[in-house]
């Protein structure tokens, strides 16, 4: 598939895709919105995709935010619809997702570009990556979850801060807020994510994306965590991967899963 906004790549089990408008810091515009759920969407059906790493091209951003461009004039209507359309479309699309995405953040990652790195399932970045959510200095609030995310990762109290204030940390204080799991040097930054990737893909692809199934419903309203975690786990029983696991540790020989 071909794209105006986004390249996307695969090799030895990984999928990077990469948000490439360089010249607007990679913000998100409407297209690169479809675009990233069109990419997602593919690597997910992909089977030689057991990982998805998402970064931004160039060394300065990762995505400095939505495209303010494209809601300057926007009515009340029209700014329910955007947040809405954005959420479904790609930052819950991203969090459902049933393959791993490691967001790999290379530079500035703001508002939407923020909240697009905490849907993925974990983060890292580099030593240069900026981050905020700078929405309320513009006279608007963070629209793509990240009233929502941002205290489920660093605590309410620091969140407020975060949003209120509209500054940035960097990746170290990111770092001790839990909000990245590890900083590197950008030269280093996708071999580290693709050195996680590779501890991911010798695990049970299936397991894993019931395990995403029952962290997610910690955090979803409508749903009891436990009851869902249950019901995963009981699923696990009928995978080939679960006899594949079972029957290679008591053999004392590694696994080889075939991600059924
Ligand atoms: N939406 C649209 N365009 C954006 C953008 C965004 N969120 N962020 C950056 N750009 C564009 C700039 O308009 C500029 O385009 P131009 O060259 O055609 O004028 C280009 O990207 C480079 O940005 P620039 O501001 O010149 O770079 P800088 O190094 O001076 O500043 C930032 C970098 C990230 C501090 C600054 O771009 C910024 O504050 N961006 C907006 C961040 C934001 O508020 N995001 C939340 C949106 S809800």
């Amino acid at each position: 598939m071909s794209y105006n906004n986004i390249l996307s790549a695969t090799q030895n089990g990984i999928t990077t895709i990469t948000i490439n408008r360089p010249s607007k810091l990679n913000a998100l515009n409407k297209e690169t919105i479809q675009e990233l759920h069109e990419g997602f969407k593919a690597a997910n059906k992909d089977k030689n995709t057991k990982v998805i790493i998402l970064t931004g091209s160039g060394e300065k951003a990762f995505v400095a935010g939505a495209d303010i461009s494209e809601f300057a004039n926007f009515s009340v209507d029209n700014g329910g619809k955007l947040a809405a359309k954005g959420q479904e479309l790609l930052f819950d699309f991203v969090e459902k997702l049933g393959t791993p995405v490691i967001a790999a953040v290379n530079g500035f990652a703001l508002g939407g570009g923020l909240e697009l790195a905490m849907a993925c399932h974990f983060r890292i970045a580099s030593d240069t990556a900026k981050m905020g959510l700078p929405e309320v200095s513009l006279g608007v609030i963070p629209g793509y979850g990240g009233t929502q995310r941002l205290p489920q990762l660093v605590g309410k109290g620091r969140a407020m801060e975060m949003i209120m204030t509209a500054g940035m940390i960097d990746a170290e204080t990111a770092k001790n807020y839990g909000l990245v799991n590890h900083v590197t040097t950008q030269e280093e930054l996708i071999p580290l994510a693709e050195k996680i990737a590779g501890k991911m893909m010798r695990n049970s692809s299936v397991a894993i994306a019931k395990a995403i199934k029952a962290v997610n419903a910690n955090y979803a309203a409508d749903k009891n965590g436990y009851k869902v975690e249950i019901k995963q786990f009981g699923k696990c029983f009928g995978t080939e991967d679960f006899k594949e696991g079972t029957t290679a540790f008591l053999e004392k020989r590694k696994a080889d899963f075939p991600g059924k």
